[in-house]
């Protein structure tokens, strides 16, 4: 029999069905609650909302499981490239090694984008920041392709939209950086893999020969992965509202990278950096900066620690950390902020403030300190993230469309003014 559960409001009972997800995940069905009793659900940050059923990422966050499509993270970050990661979010599965190919082949025959695009790029001061930049070059995609504004689209319209998203994010990140430096853009390198691509249009210099390092492009790769996605975060849940109103795919992605730039989510990254540099030039006293953290007063939070649904660790925030260290010793770069950060989380970690608020490192600690590692400038640490993140939104964009949701729009509790009549100014 299905299970309920009892809600009794002035004395009246009502029963509300219990959906239960395949990894027994529970929640109450409160759908026709409006309907039925009068009343609504109050959530602020929706933080005990289920505002989908998804099948594409599984997340536990007391045990730190991250799992897409049933596959863990770390043999994802391990053992997968960051397309065959896309390819399995998207489409629900591995892909065989033929569709693959095709799905690599697809995404190099659209990784030019129209010169006119370059026109709006032009446009935008050097002072911009990328982020900026990239949303909107992203949305201008409506306008090169009009007929991704049919809600009614087909399969195959569909598939050319995310292969045009995937072939152009690279590009539009590298030219973001490229306008941001005053240099002439590069045009993409079809020989080279996806995260090579991307590399040589980011750095290649017209007077100099540029050759991808293999390390920074096998770093680059699984960071990509260990952003791919993360359920029902801000931006995500920007590109589904976005997406719910059968907007055009560009234009919902290009919510999501507005979302993803705060410096709560994904602008967080570069915010971490920007404070380890700080208490480098402050004499890297890590103890009165964790006092300032927990000073409600000050302003300031410790950036890259805590979490909304990691309360016991953040398993990419691990990889990452391993990751960090790999890196800066093949490259034998040696960072003095990794220092900071060391210590930093190791106070942090025995302090009694962040143990009883389970605030923990989270993927944005360490992602920074290999950005910096592999030359990529602080600006562009978001607009990184943006990349990974793509194939998640294009996969939650896709999945609420395959299931036909309903569009997007929450409830509120009014607490303004009741009505009172109009004076006029002279008398006010
Ligand atoms: N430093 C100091 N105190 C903190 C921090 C922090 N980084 N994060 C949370 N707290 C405190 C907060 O002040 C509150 O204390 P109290 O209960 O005394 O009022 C308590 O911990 C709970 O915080 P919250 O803001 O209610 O928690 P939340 O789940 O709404 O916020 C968060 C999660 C990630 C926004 C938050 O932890 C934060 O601001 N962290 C710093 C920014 C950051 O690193 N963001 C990247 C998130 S991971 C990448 C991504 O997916 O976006």
């Amino acid at each position: 029999m299905a299970k309920t559960a009892e809600l009794i409001i002035d004395g009246k009972s009502y029963k509300l069905p219990i959906v239960e997800g395949t990894e027994n995940e529970v929640a109450l069905d409160i759908s026709n609650l409006l309907e039925e009793t009068g009343t609504i659900t109050l959530d602020l940050g929706y933080k005990n909302t289920g505002a989908t059923k998804s099948a594409i990422t599984f997340l536990d966050g007391d045990k730190g499981i991250l799992r897409h499509r049933g596959y863990s993270i770390e043999d994802l970050a391990a053992k997968s490239s960051f397309l065959e990661v896309a390819y399995l979010l998207i489409f629900g599965e591995l892909p065989m090694k033929d569709q693959l190919d095709k799905f690599s082949n697809d995404i190099k025959l659209h990784t030019m984008v129209h010169e006119d695009i370059k026109k709006i790029l032009d446009g935008f001061p050097s002072s911009s920041h990328p982020m900026g930049v990239l949303a909107s070059m992203f949305c201008a995609q409506t306008a090169f392709y009009p007929e991704s504004l049919d809600p009614n689209r087909s399969a195959e319209g569909v598939y050319l939209s995310i292969v045009r998203s995937l072939a152009k994010m690279p590009t539009f990140a590298a030219w973001a950086y490229k306008n941001a430096m005053g240099h002439p853009v590069n045009y993409p390198d079809n020989s080279l893999n996806y995260t090579s691509r991307f590399l040589k249009m980011l750095y290649a210099l017209p007077a100099e020969q540029y050759e991808v390092d293999p390390i920074v492009a096998d770093a680059l790769d699984k960071l990509l992965i260990l952003h791919a996605d993360h359920e029902q975060n801000c931006s995500t849940s920007t590109v589904r509202i976005v997406g719910s109103s059968k907007a055009s795919i560009y234009s919902s992605i290009s919510a999501g990278i507005n979302a993803l730039w705060g410096p709560l989510h994904g602008g967080a990254n570069q915010e971490v950096i920007l404070m380890l540099e700080a208490i480098r030039k402050d004499g890297g006293d890590t103890e009165k900066w964790i006092n300032k953290a927990k000073d409600k007063n000050s302003g300031f939070r410790l950036m890259g620690f805590g979490h909304r649904v990691y309360k016991n660790f953040d398993p990419r925030a691990k990889i990452i950390k391993k990751t960090a260290d790999d890196v800066l010793n093949k490259l034998g770069v040696n960072d003095p902020v990794l220092e900071i950060a060391l210590k930093l989380e190791e106070v942090a970690l025995r302090d009694p403030y962040f143990i009883e608020r389970k605030l923990y490192p989270n993927v944005d600690f360490y992602s920074g300190i290999i950005y910096r590692a592999l030359g990529i400038p602080v600006d562009m640490f978001t607009v990184m993230f943006a990349m990974g993140r793509l194939p998640g939104w294009i996969a939650q964009w896709k999945e609420l469309r395959e299931n036909k949701e309903p569009i997007g729009r929450p409830r509120q509790i009014y607490t303004g003014q009741n009505l009172r009549p109009y004076i006029p100014i002279e008398k006010r």
